[in-house]
């Protein structure tokens, strides 16, 4: 059996699912496929929890503030341009998700109300409580739902791409020609053929023994990849979140967002001590590669398994309101959190590198695109901002 399309998406995150909208709104009769290997729904953007970094209120923020906020977290190895065009584009794409149906938390006073998180000199968080992921996947499904010309494969696993490189190795000018899928109903690989191809594989969180990823992170695009010898960049730069869950038997680990952080909550040692203004003037809100590593020194310096994360001084009807899942779990696991801290450690939360793509998303091969965490687009540098990855996915 052979499927024919025009495109071809693999992976049914943000970045997928937002480039299938956009080609299907663009050219209704384009034939297009996404195939994506578990349930739709999963997704590392289904997780997502602190929301997305956008200036949208331009008289308290700016676009140079934001611009200088992901260079400095970047460390020195962001590329500029990619940052402008990112931060710059971000408003258009932020509405194109609020046209599309995707709430976002207003203000009584019918305002954004904008998060803040580590290493963002600014409040600019937009965010669906502490699930915007959760609510951006739903909608974005219902949208690809109502295209007819958008076919959507579930259950559906890509295995490698189909190029030229097997043929002819030294070859600059190879094509890819879509994707060998195995139908995990059928148990067939089938060859899905078609003129454009998008990896939008996701991360690799998967590969390291605590992780915030769900069990789909396991950087299959980029092994793919990898395989038809497209370049692939900064695979050393994987970001650890600062605090996730300490609960040893749980895979992925739960996530406590720097929104909490944002919002107040400190960083303390088993004694209750607080140790980050020995890190940084930050403190709990410096970025994420300074606040892991001072969790990871205290660790070793103490020989604990855990430090934590103290929101017993926090105000907890706004709480409830802005982090409902969270207080939910923590009612679960049996944690009171206006009595007692949340054990919290580093766990792998992020790939900052990936498929080299420019700024149109082209891979170094012909017809082959790339989106979302599985690439390298320079965005990033060393090290991510918080919430500028659903962004860059948009973008
Ligand atoms: P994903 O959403 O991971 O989608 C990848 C898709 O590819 C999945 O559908 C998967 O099944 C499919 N796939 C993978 N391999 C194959 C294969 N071989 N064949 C077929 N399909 C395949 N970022 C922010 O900006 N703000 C946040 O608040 C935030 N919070 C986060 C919280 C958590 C717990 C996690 C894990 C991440 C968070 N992030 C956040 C990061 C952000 O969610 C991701 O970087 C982003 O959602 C990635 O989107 P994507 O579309 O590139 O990949
Ligand atoms: C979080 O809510 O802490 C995650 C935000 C992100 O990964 O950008």
């Amino acid at each position: 059996m052979k499927s024919e399309f025009d495109f071809l998406i693999i992976g049914s995150g943000i970045a997928g699912l937002t480039y299938a909208i956009k080609v299907a709104n663009q050219l209704p009769n384009a034939k297009i496929a996404i195939v994506t290997k578990a349930d739709e729904k999963e997704s590392n953007t289904k997780y997502a929890q602190g929301g997305i970094a956008v200036v949208i209120d331009e008289i308290s923020d700016s676009y140079e503030q934001h611009v200088n906020d992901t260079l400095k977290s970047g460390d020195g190895l962001c590329k500029k341009e990619i940052v402008e065009i990112v931060v710059n584009e971000g408003p258009q794409r932020f509405n194109e998700l609020v046209e599309w149906g995707v709430n976002f938390d207003k203000q009584k006073d019918g305002e954004y109300n904008l998060g803040l998180e580590g290493g963002h000199s600014k409040n600019r968080i937009l965010h669906h409580k502490d699930i915007t992921g959760f609510e951006i996947e739903e909608t974005l499904l219902k949208q690809v739902y109502k295209n007819a010309n958008i076919h959507l494969f579930s259950e559906h696993f890509a295995i490698d791409l189909i190029t030229e490189h097997h043929l002819d190795s030294k070859s600059e000018n190879h094509l890819c020609y879509g994707a060998y899928i195995f139908d995990a109903a059928t148990q067939e690989i089938i060859p899905f053929t078609s003129k454009i191809t998008l990896l939008a594989t996701g991360g690799i969180g998967q590969v390291y023994q605590n992780t915030t990823n769900p069990t789909i992170a396991t950087g299959d695009g980029i092994a793919m990849a990898y395989r038809a010898k497209i370049k692939i960049e900064s695979m050393e730069f994987i970001q650890f979140h600062p605090t996730a869950l300490y609960h040893s038997t749980t895979n992925p680990s739960f996530l406590i967002s720097e929104a909490v952080r944002g919002f107040g909550a400190l960083l303390r040692d088993k004694s209750g001590e607080l140790f980050m203004h020995h890190y940084d003037d930050r403190k709990e809100l410096a970025s994420r590669d300074i606040v892991s590593r001072a969790i990871d020194s205290e660790l070793k310096k103490s020989g604990d398994e855990c430090v934590y994360l103290d929101c017993r001084h926090l105000n907890m009807t706004q709480f409830k309101k802005h982090f409902p899942n969270i207080l939910q779990k923590m009612q679960e696991i049996g944690i009171d959190l206006k009595k007692e801290m949340i054990p919290v450690v580093p766990a792998a939360h992020y790939l900052c590198g990936g498929i080299s793509v420019n700024e149109f998303g082209q891979s170094s091969i012909q017809n082959l695109y790339a989106c979302g965490e599985c690439t390298y687009t320079g965005l990033h540098g060393a090290n991510r901002l918080a919430s500028n990855s659903l962004l860059e996915a948009l973008v």
